[in-house]
């Protein structure tokens, strides 16, 4: 792959707000996106599953106790797999008491409504396939999604939007479905193996505590399936020490739960 030019050219890292803003919102929820907003982060992380019906929603855990209250509504349905709900089940849960009283009744969002929030807000989005595995089919079901939602025209593509899962099978097959949607891996691959991943992905993104320079500078250095280079984004980046870090590392964006205080850590003066 031909390299995609010196480090020194890129601008500096931009900032993704992890599950929408989820230091200060209930996570992927429609206020973790509100909250992304207001902080002015351009980028939202979010998680994609799928329901027992087939509805894509946003989901981090596989199971549904920790961020709603599946376990007091349905105390007989443990242990509480998304796979294993309806959509018309999920409707009736409550994602946001959990994180704060404000928050309660704040709904499991289907990955149509969240789109629609994200375009309302004018927000970029790094979609991640949680758990593809248990979900066969859901890349071609996302795809079907994003483009009824106006996701995949050129101008749409062009704005933001990035696909990736720590599963290297499902970014292949969404690459592979749409190849104009730009990819990312989860996960930090040897650097010998970064060639067979630059093939597909057009993102490297490892978890920060296992970033050097020299690992960044080796992904930069290839090109990705849409000829410019591999960028590699970084997680969970939430203290402004660790956002210097991994700014200083070189990486083109940074994952985080707290926007606000990355963007602070990052901004001279
Ligand atoms: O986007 C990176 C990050 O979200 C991956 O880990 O567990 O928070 O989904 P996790
Ligand atoms: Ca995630």
């Amino acid at each position: 792959a031909a390299s995609a030019g010196p480090a020194a050219s890129r601008p500096g890292p931009v900032v993704v707000a992890h599950r929408g803003a989820s230091g200060y919102a209930p996570e992927n929820t429609l206020a973790a996106a509100d909250a992304a907003a207001a902080l002015g982060a351009p980028w939202v992380e979010a998680d994609v599953q799928r329901t027992r019906d087939g509805v894509l929603v946003l989901m981090h855990d596989t199971t549904l106790e920790r961020t709603t209250d599946a376990e007091v509504r349905h105390p007989d349905r443990a242990p509480w797999e998304v796979s294993g709900f309806s959509s018309a089940e999920l409707a009736g849960l409550d994602a946001g008491g959990w994180f704060g009283e404000r928050f309660a009744g704040e709904p499991v969002p289907t990955l149509t409504a969240f789109l629609r929030r994200l375009a309302r807000h004018g927000q970029r989005l790094l979609l991640e396939i949680k758990a593809p595995e248990r979900y066969p089919g859901i890349e071609a079901e996302i795809v079907t999604v994003l483009r009824e939602e106006g996701w995949l025209t050129g101008a749409a593509l062009r704005r933001g939007l990035v696909v990736q899962s720590f599963s290297a099978d499902s970014v292949r097959t969404v690459h592979e479905l749409h190849p104009g949607i730009r990819t990312g891996f989860l996960g930090r691959p040897e650097p010998a193996e970064l060639p067979v991943y630059a093939a597909f992905c057009d993102q490297i993104n490892p978890r920060h505590t296992t970033l050097t320079a020299e690992y960044v500078a080796a992904v930069q250095a290839l090109a990705g399936p849409h000829g410019s280079g591999l960028e590699v984004l970084t997680w969970t980046v939430n203290d402004a020490a660790a956002a210097v870090r991994a700014a200083s590392l070189g990486v083109d964006g940074i994952i985080t739960d707290h926007p606000d205080v990355v963007r602070r850590a990052l901004t001279p003066g």
